[in-house]
């Protein structure tokens, strides 16, 4: 399975992804966790992609591009992958598809997980996730049981910086404008699949499965 995950901030791309990889041992290619690495690390491309993550604009082509040509070509990727949160645009849109147009391995599906803007705010805004091990809660839907400590690994949580509620406006508007029509772009390419992602996160994952033909 080569996937590519779409859906506005919030979605709940990263759940899925996580129960994708539990499931079925597909490697998950996050540009988001990728960035926040590099950005917690202090390398000289956490400092440039911060200054845009901060402000919820998107990082250069450039920077992004480099950083998923690298990781297509581990080995791992050999039996399949997920991309969350890549392509943002149709220009990164085009070039992975040249990129594995190379590689010999198109993508097979994008699934659209789809939410009312209205719910976005909230499970943003209450997002807790795992320093240690990256499991993520939210403080309104699936709070922690040991408060600001995690279930599985004890780790202390966090909260991102750009779940901020002035932030996440301006990452939903950058959605609009320039990832939404990423969905024009699969669905004229005939590989468009869409789920609501409204309900439990079990609910949903059962409805991505069955989208993706898995169950
Ligand atoms: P990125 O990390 O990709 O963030 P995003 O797209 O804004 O999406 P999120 O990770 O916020 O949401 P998600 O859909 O993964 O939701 P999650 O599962 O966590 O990008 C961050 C920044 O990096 C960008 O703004 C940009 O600057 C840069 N960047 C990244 N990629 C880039 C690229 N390709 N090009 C350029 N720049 C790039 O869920 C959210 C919360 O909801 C959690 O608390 C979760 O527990 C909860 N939740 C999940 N499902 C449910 C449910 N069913 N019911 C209730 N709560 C739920
Ligand atoms: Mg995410």
């Amino acid at each position: 399975m080569r996937l590519v995950l779409l859906g506005a901030p919030g979605a709940g791309k990263g759940t899925q992804a996580k129960k994708l990889i539990d499931n079925f041992g597909i490697p998950q290619i996050s540009t988001g966790d990728i960035l926040r690495k590099n950005v917690a690390e202090g390398t000289p491309l956490g400092k440039e992609a911060k200054s845009y993550m901060d402000k919820g604009e998107l990082v250069p082509d450039k920077v992004v591009l480099g950083l998923i040509e690298d990781r297509l070509k581990q080995p791992d990727c050999r039996k399949g992958f997920i991309l969350d949160g890549f392509p943002r645009n149709t220009a990164q849109a085009e070039t992975l598809d040249g990129m594995l147009k190379k590689l010999n391995m198109p993508i097979d599906s994008a699934l659209s997980v789809e939410v009312p803007k209205d719910d976005l705010m909230k499970r943003l805004t209450g997002r807790r996730t795992c320093k240690s091990c990256q499991q993520m809660y939210n403080v309104y839907f699936s709070p922690s049981k040991k408060g600001g400590l995690c279930d599985k690994c004890g780790g202390e949580l966090f909260q991102r910086d750009d779940d901020k509620e002035e932030t996440i406006k301006r990452r939903l508007d950058v959605y609009d404008a320039q990832t939404a029509p990423l969905i024009d772009y699969y669905k004229k390419g005939g590989i468009l699949k869409s789920v609501s992602g409204t309900g439990s996160i079990d609910e949903i994952f059962g409805k991505v499965c069955t989208a993706l033909g898995l169950k």
